[in-house]
């Protein structure tokens, strides 16, 4: 396991020489929620392809960058472009980033994504704060030998977001006349969108949301003793619950109608976050 600590130990070094300081707070931005990025300011802007052994991104609407600088006066590092289970990527690649993060002395971290609405009282547009996740049918993230330098072999996951966060995710929320859903984020491997038989199951598992990303992210960051928060933003229906079809497009074209509204949010919450 010394392999991956190094890597992880190369990269955070490379990172924190090229933005000359060590952010608060990291930021991983959904399908069509980049937009946030452009409220960083003084950004340095780091292409993934330039930085050592980080994954590459593979899918539309995803760029592949960190982007340094400062929302609100806090600083923090936001990835435009994450890395998906479903391109291929395994799961040490999907959550390399986080842990670079952790090894540059991040301790707080804020995920973003694009999910279907299990929740018949949500509806398109709509911005869930995650509670808790579900994700029984995929792959943990630490599966494998267990690389103690990181966390503990049996990590507890009582609270995986927390809880003082999501009181200001709310306050935020509240100030800005947001209407914050919350629920219960339910991870799908993909990229198949779920048939409705597994929304209905989910459903009754007690599921408000399902996405294709996130919860691999938040393991790895609750291992490494992380403070995380979750946002997903309800891009469209999940199958079956509306009498029509699913596709990417729709994700994207919801995630650009709310960036406005998302990214206001996101930025609010930074500002007050503590
Ligand atoms: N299912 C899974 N992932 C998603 C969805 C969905 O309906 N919408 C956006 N990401």
């Amino acid at each position: 396991m010394a392999g991956i600590i190094e890597k992880l130990d190369k990269t955070a070094h490379y990172l924190k020489e090229k933005a000359g300081f060590t952010p608060e707070i990291a930021v991983i931005l959904g399908s069509g929620l980049g937009k946030l990025a452009d409220y960083i300011e003084e950004g340095i802007v780091i292409p993934y392809e330039e930085i050592p052994h980080f994954p590459r991104t593979t899918v539309i609407g995803h760029e592949g960058k960190l982007i340094f600088g400062k929302v609100r006066n806090r600083s923090v590092v936001a990835m435009k472009g994450r890395f998906h289970y479903y391109e291929g990527n395994d799961m040490d690649a999907v959550v390399f980033p986080v842990r670079v993060f952790k090894r540059m002395g991040i301790e707080n971290l804020l995920i973003t994504n694009a999910a279907g609405g299990i929740n018949t009282g949500f509806k398109p547009g709509d911005l869930m704060l995650i509670t808790d996740h579900i994700s029984l049918f995929c792959e943990n993230p630490l599966r494998g030998e267990n690389i103690d330098e990181l966390g503990p072999r049996f990590p507890d996951m009582t609270v995986v977001y927390d809880r003082e966060l999501r009181k200001i995710a709310l306050a935020s929320a509240k100030k800005l006349g947001i209407d914050l859903k919350e629920g219960i984020y339910s991870y799908s491997k993909g990229p198949s969108f779920e048939s409705p038989a597994e929304i209905k199951a989910l459903r009754a598992m007690g599921a408000d949301a399902v996405g294709m990303s996130t919860v691999p992210e938040a393991i790895v960051a609750r291992h490494m003793g992380m403070r995380v928060l979750g946002i997903s933003c309800i891009t469209n229906m999940a199958a079956g619950v509306l009498d029509q079809p699913l596709s990417h497009e729709e994700v994207i074209e919801t995630g650009k109608q709310v960036e406005h509204k998302f990214s206001g949010l996101v930025s609010d919450i930074i500002k007050n976050w503590n």
